[in-house]
Order: structure tokens, then sequence, then C-alpha cells
């Protein structure tokens, strides 16, 4: 993950992770140009590099320059409300650009096309395609049909769409450190979520697929790859993605590829290729895995384990299928197993219907028993068609959301920089991914625990293991020097 600093959640105002990215410029000459534009999570921005690499077997090439392409895709997050406005305002600013140059063609990717299906074409008139998250490879096709004068919709899901065949180009990457999804959708169902009518059913991909996609990038001289998914912890093979059939086989005593076997695999291929992995869910995440994790090095020892509240009741409510017990239980976990060494994050939604004050402290006192190295944290944003939209009220006034917010971000700051004093004195091993962003005098790159460790460049270079002493730290990363 290009690492969302936490300065930038913590300090905005608005608490959201809303990064953009766009991708670079790839197009060769007699190319028609393409501009893609991606919001919302890391799925989306490993989808966009298919995306690019679908379109680009097309006659298709890349550019970041929005006011030279023939074709700009959005590609969508509908995750929070604030998510869905940023494309709406997008939008309103590429309807300047096509009364300029009639022949552009809008398309929206993603999971707002997933959500809003047809509905988009009557909403914004600028927008020639509508393609959800496993239409992708329809898109050359609705393209042509653009090209004829219609408009076009694929907003079909799939139970069994996993796009392992197709090799992301990898324009978003800075050669040292790559993403491999390894499943797709979601069938968890927490309440006050969108991802599964926007991703549609869970399913996993072959371990082949992925542990030959991660020797290739080792290959290329890649030395980190982060296995994504939704919840990767419930990554599940027995010879196909559809996860209905798969529960069906292994009922029949099939043997199955679990998550703990494929990281397993994925570390065997060398230990100097790191492993990372996002998003593990609290109900799904086993002693196995953290087993694992602790049997080799080049797993990091990182793990992203949102938590949501730390209220039984409302942790209910949300439809989490843990409660507090049972969240601090695989915190005792991890801490038994890997040491206090091992870096925790989460995320943290404020202001959840019916959510009391008390509530809300069950929250705090959760995170001060963690000691979280930092969160991603948001106030509940109602969202239509959900669980929670449809069975509760959204009656948290927006004021005590933002000041609980505000309470939990607040919190959040004390402990990261309590964890990173920690570190202060210790020698920690970093895999260096480039010069910093402030001085090309000084490179950076993450340790085990996902933190930002900057230091003097000396002789190294990027995609090097150093030794980096630690000596001082800002909010969100680590100063040193290499020894
Ligand atoms: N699959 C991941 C989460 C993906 S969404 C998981 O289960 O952990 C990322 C985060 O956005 C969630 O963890 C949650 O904290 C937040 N989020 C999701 N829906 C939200 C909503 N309606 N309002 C506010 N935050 C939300
Ligand atoms: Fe959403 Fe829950 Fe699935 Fe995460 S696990 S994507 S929060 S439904
Ligand atoms: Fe957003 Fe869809 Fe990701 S709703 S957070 S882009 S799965």
């Amino acid at each position: 993950m290009d690492l969302i600093s936490d300065i930038d959640i913590i300090i905005d105002e608005k608490v959201e992770v809303c990064d953009t990215k766009i991708l670079p410029d790839n197009f060769k000459a007699g190319q028609r140009k393409l501009y893609i534009e991606s919001y919302g999570c890391q799925m989306n921005f490993s989808d966009s590099e298919i995306v690019a690499s679908v379109m680009q077997k097309h006659g298709f090439g890349t550019t970041s320059n929005v006011e030279e392409a023939d074709l700009v895709f959005l590609n969508t997050c509908s995750i929070r409300e604030k998510a869905e406005q940023t494309v709406r305002f997008r939008l309103d600013h590429l309807n300047s650009l096509k009364k300029k140059k009639p022949e552009l063609i809008i398309g929206v990717l993603g999971c707002m096309a997933e959500r809003l299906k047809t509905k988009f074409l009557e909403e914004e008139k600028i927008v020639d395609i509508v393609v959800g998250p496993d239409a992708y490879r329809d898109l050359p096709n609705l393209v042509e049909r653009v090209d004829e004068g219609d408009k076009a919709v694929n907003v079909l899901l799939s139970r069994e769409e996993t796009y392992a065949d197709i090799a992301p180009i990898r324009l978003n990457s800075n050669g040292v450190s790559a993403f491999i999804s390894i499943m797709r959708g979601c069938d968890n169902m927490c309440s006050f979520c969108v991802v599964p009518f926007t991703r549609g059913r869970e399913r996993s991909r072959s371990p082949e697929s992925i542990v030959q996609e991660a020797k290739d990038l080792f290959s290329q001289g890649y030395r980190e790859v982060t296995l994504l998914g939704q919840n990767v912890d419930s990554y599940k093979w027995a010879g196909e993605a559809n996860k209905k059939e798969t529960d069906l086989a292994i009922a029949q005593g099939k043997p199955a590829v679990t998550f703990a076997n494929l990281l397993e695999m994925v570390a065997q291929i060398s230990p100097d290729l790191r492993v990372r992995f996002s998003t593990s869910h609290p109900k799904d995440m086993t002693d196995e895995v953290l087993h694992t994790m602790a049997k080799y090095e080049n797993i990091c020892k990182y793990i992203h384990l949102p938590v949501q509240s730390g209220n039984s009741r409302v942790l209910e409510l949300m439809n989490r299928t843990y409660d507090r017990e049972w969240y601090i239980e695989r915190i005792d976990a991890i801490r038994r197993i890997l040491g206090e060494d091992c870096g925790i994050s989460s995320d943290m939604i404020a202001g959840f219907c019916t959510e009391t004050e008390e509530e809300h402290q069950d929250t705090l006192s959760l995170m001060e028993y963690v000691q979280y190295d930092f969160s991603y944290m948001f106030f509940y944003s109602e969202r239509p068609g959900t669980l929670a939209a449809r069975k509760y009220k959204d009656d948290i006034p927006m004021e005590v959301k933002k000041r609980r917010l505000q309470e939990i971000v607040d919190l959040q700051r004390k402990l990261s920089y309590q964890r990173n004093q920690r570190d202060v004195g210790q020698v920690h091993k970093v895999l260096i991914e480039g010069f910093s962003k402030r001085s090309q005098e000084h490179l950076q790159g993450r340790n085990s625990q996902n933190k930002v460790v900057i230091f003097p460049k000396g002789k190294h270079q990027k995609g090097e293991y150093v030794d980096v002493l630690v000596t001082d730290f800002t909010a969100a990363t680590l100063l040193g020097e290499v020894v």
C-alpha cells in the first residue's frame, strides 16, 4: 500500500482516506489515449492496472494528462457519501472538458457504477459507459458500442471472475513493492457496508496463479508483495473460484488451500521477498496464520485488524459477528505468538446508529488496550441499501459524530506517538522503496511493522535491505541512519 500517512488522515478535518491515483503515461504512437483516475481502496487501484492491461490489447495507451485523452475512466468508490460526492464534482469538471471536445468518451467504473447502474446515465448526462468491477473484460466492446453512437452498460457481477489470467500493467508501482489480488468480493454483510453489494460474492484465485505472479515479480526485481482482499483470512481454494462449489468440495473431503497455506507458499519463494497482506477480519484470523507469520522472517510482522467499535452491542448491530472479548482474545493471541513488536492497525467508525456515550468510551478504552500503531478513522455515513440503512435510524447528530471522531483521532495520535517512541534506539530492517518525499539526499522504506523509515542515502539504493538505527520520529515516520 502506498502507505497513507497517518498525518493526512489525522489532520484532515473530514478524516477521509480518499486517495486519488492517476495512472502515468504509457502510450505509444498511434494508440488512442486513455486517462484513468482511481478512488477508494487498493483493490480499485489494482483493478485500474488490470483495466489498463485489457485496454492496451485493444490499442489504448494511458496518459496522465486528461486534456489530451480520448477516453476518460473514473474508477469510483462508494464506501462513504463523501467518496461519491468527490466523483460527482469530478464529473462536473469533466463536463467543461467534454464541451470543448464532444468526441471525448467518459466511463464510470468500479463500486459507484455497480451501485447506481443505469441510474448513472440518467443522472449524469456526460457519462457514456458504466461498468461494474466484474465486467472489465467487456470494456473494449463497450467502447466500440460508444464509438458507434450508443451508451453502454455492463454491471453484471460474477461468482467466478478473478482476472487471474490478466497480467496487470504495474503502472502505480515503485518497482520494489507490488500488490497481488488473491480474492474478490465479500460475503460478510457488515450492516454499514456497501462493499458486498458493489463487489459481489467472495471468490478466491488459484494458489498456482498467485505464486507464479509473485515469482515473476521477484525475478523482475520486486522485493515485496502484498496479498490483497477484502477479507484475506477467508481465502479458500479447492479447485475453483466459486465459493459455494468450494465449500461443497471441502464438505465432501477435498483438501483445500487455506490462507495460512497460501502465505507459506508465497513466503517460500525467497527469503528476500517480503510478504504482506490486507485486510484481516477478526472473526477469521486464526492462530495458524499467526504461527505461519512467526515461522518466516520475510512475512512482515504487521496486521491490519479493523475493529470498527469497542462495544459488543454496537458490534452486534454492525453484524461484525465478533464481540469485544473475542477481539481482545485475538489481540492477545497476536501478542502471545508474535510478541509486542508486531504492528497492529485498525479502522474505527464513530457514531454508528444508536451508539451511546458510554459505548463510544468502550472504543476509546479498547484502543488503549490494543495500543494501535495507527488507524483509519471515520464517522458513520449511511449508505443506501445496506442492512443498517434499512433497519436502523442514523440518529447520532453530525456534531456528536464529529466530536466522538475527534476524540478517537486525538487518542490515536497519542498512541502512535508512544508506539513510535518505543522504536527509538532500536535497529530495524528496512526495504528501500526510493527517495524520501522531501529530499533526494534521503531514502525511504518500511520496516517489517509497515512504518515508513527515512535515513541519509549514503551508497544505498532502491530494492536493497538495510539495517537502520532509529534516532527520532515524527507523527508519521521514523528517522534514523544505516548501521
Ligand atoms: N474489508 C475491510 C474494510 C473495507 S472498507 C474490513 O472488513 O476490514 C474500509 C473501512 O471503511 C471499514 O473498515 C470501515 O471502517 C469504513 N467504512 C465502511 N463503511 C462505512 C460507512 N458506511 N461509514 C463510515 N465508514 C465506513
Ligand atoms: Fe465491508 Fe465488512 Fe466486507 Fe469489510 S468485511 S468489506 S467492512 S462487509
Ligand atoms: Fe470503495 Fe469499493 Fe474499495 S466501495 S473502498 S472502492 S471496494
